[in-house]
């Protein structure tokens, strides 16, 4: 059968789309709180070295292994992974790029159908007069799918629903046709609402019980380098669990995207332009909003108790309040926006995950887009209803420490020593850099090689090795003082308790009693 392969419209779209993908929940909920925990100016310095030393040689990795793939017609993993290893072996690693593209989808399009929900409810007004207490177990409510906050039964299923089949129809629409279309309203859009929000928070001073605070205090915090820290491997691993999850590296989304990419067609240039554009929003924009609004009303120590609830925690029983407190207009204002700005952050990501799958079927089962993108909608639904029933016993974050933080870990390991070494690092030196509008420093050929998979290995293998129970303190007897969970584990349970991921969840036991 002779098919013509989707392609995309224009560079803007293209980097506009990998910007997209990148810039998720992740930026605006995840760093702030993972930034605060780990010490706020302290996480800085790990955090680049980790944006250099890994994140941006893996876009690079990724991005030339799309447009490689799709030279010969892959738009998946699996057999780019094999076409450029020359092993069977490499196409089951490549299965990860598909596996966790679907395993996450399953959680994050819950989430983003939630900003969904809460746009809604700020336009109508339903925070304004709440307390702290109803406003923080609205959310509770909400979760709960048999009680319903608008009157729509089933409400959280509905919204599920409504937002999944959303993601399929701007998938069945095509790169030029859906997904740049959504990344050119959504991307500029979200700027827009994160510096009206930024604004208001650095600007901020309010407080409560007589005390005043100040917001940019909140961003001073952050800000204020702290060095003692950097010797913690805690902090390093934060940094660099964060580095991966917000640029969406280790999952095999950036390869579908670019093996859209002609062959001879800027790469690198791209690549950098896309990962920077995450990081301005993550920096500057990410660190203004949830942190200095928090700390304008409750001051720091406070909200560095806050953080310990997480980003959902802080977003969604947190922000609702006190935009509540600005009057009833700037609080629909800034619910929209802030809401508004997850939901375009979050679909431009989850189209991103749907992507891989889409482009399997196509190569695979010869499917149309259409069928295709319905089909990554069935799946997405089989997997991610527990997550919508069964929030509550925590399989949203068995979910999300399984295939957000361990596949895509593992996926970034192999991918690394696959390319400088078994595809072999002349070769994918020469493809990150032809074509390239930008001279690729040659720090980055060095890292590629011997940095990069030397590290991934080296937290790898020392996250295998754990104590049963992961009780790290009877090692500690050893002299081997690391005392907590794995490595792998730490990297996702920053959030505070025990069972804490990516975005936290302790959400039903510490979250009541605010102030
Ligand atoms: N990078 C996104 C974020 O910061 C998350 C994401 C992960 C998007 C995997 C696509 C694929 O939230
Ligand atoms: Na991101």
């Amino acid at each position: 059968t002779i098919k013509v392969p989707d392609a995309w419209g224009s560079r803007v779209g293209l980097v506009l789309a990998m910007a997209g993908n990148a810039v998720g929940f992740g930026n605006f909920l995840r760093f702030p709180v993972q930034a605060v925990q780990n010490g706020g100016g302290a996480f800085i310095i790990p955090y680049l070295v980790s944006l250099l030393i890994l994140g941006l040689p893996l876009i690079l990795i990724e991005w030339s292994t799309g447009r490689y793939g799709g030279s010969f017609g892959y738009h998946s993993t699996p057999l780019m992974m094999r076409k450029m290893g020359r092993k069977a072996i490499w196409m089951y690693v490549g299965v990860f790029g598909i596996f966790s593209n679907i395993a996450i989808a399953s959680y994050y399009c819950y989430m983003e159908s939630w900003t969904m929900s809460y746009v809604f409810h700020s336009v109508v007004g339903t925070f304004n007069g709440m307390d702290q207490h109803q406003v923080a177990s609205f959310f509770s409510g909400y979760l709960d799918v048999t009680t319903s906050t608008t009157g729509i039964p089933f409400e959280a299923i509905v919204f599920f629903l409504l937002c999944l089949s959303l993601n399929v129809w701007i998938l069945s629409k095509g790169l030029s046709g859906g997904i740049e279309k959504a990344a050119k309203i959504g991307v500029p859009l979200l700027i827009v609402f994160g510096i009206f929000l930024a604004i208001k928070g650095i600007t901020l001073k309010a407080g409560h019980d007589g005390a005043v605070f100040d917001g940019l205090k909140g961003l001073n915090f952050l800000w204020t380098p702290e060095f003692s820290s950097l010797a913690n491997p805690k902090v390093w691993l934060a940094a660099a669990g964060q580095i991966f999850f917000t640029l969406s590296v280790g999952m095999g989304c950036i390869q579908a995207y670019a093996s859209y990419v002609k062959k001879d067609d800027d790469i690198a240039c791209n690549a950098m332009s896309a990962g920077f554009m995450n990081e301005f929003v993550e920096i500057v924009l990410g660190s203004s909003i949830i942190i200095p609004i928090a700390v304008g009303y409750f001051g720091i120590d406070r909200v560095i108790e806050l953080t310990h609830m997480g980003g959902l925690g802080l977003g969604f029983r947190t922000m609702p309040f006190l935009f509540a407190q600005w009057g009833p207009v700037m609080a629909a204002l800034s619910g929209v926006a802030f809401f508004g700005l997850l939901f375009f952050a979050g679909i431009t990501s989850s189209l991103a995950m749907g992507t891989p799958v889409v482009g399997f079927f196509q190569d695979e089962f010869g499917w149309r887009k259409g069928r295709a993108a319905i089909g990554f909608g069935v799946i997405i639904l089989i997997i991610g209803l527990p997550t919508v029933l069964f929030f509550q016993q925590g399989v949203f974050d068995e979910y999300d420490y399984w295939a957000g933080t361990v596949a895509l870990f593992v996926f970034a390991m192999f991918e690394s020593i696959m390319f400088a070494w078994v595809f072999k690092l002349d070769k994918g030196w020469a493809e990150i850099t032809r074509g390239s509008d930008i001279r690729v420093p040659l720090f980055f050929r060095f890292t590629l090689k011997y940095i990069t998979p030397v590290v991934l290995i080296v937290v790898f293998v020392a996250s295998l090795i754990r104590p049963a129970n992961d009780d790290w303190s009877k090692i500690s007897v050893t002299g081997w003082s690391l005392h907590s969970e794995s490595i792998l584990g730490q990297i996702s349970h920053q959030g505070g308790g025990p069972n804490n991921t990516y975005f936290a969840t302790n959400f039903y036991s510490e979250v009541d009693g605010m102030v």
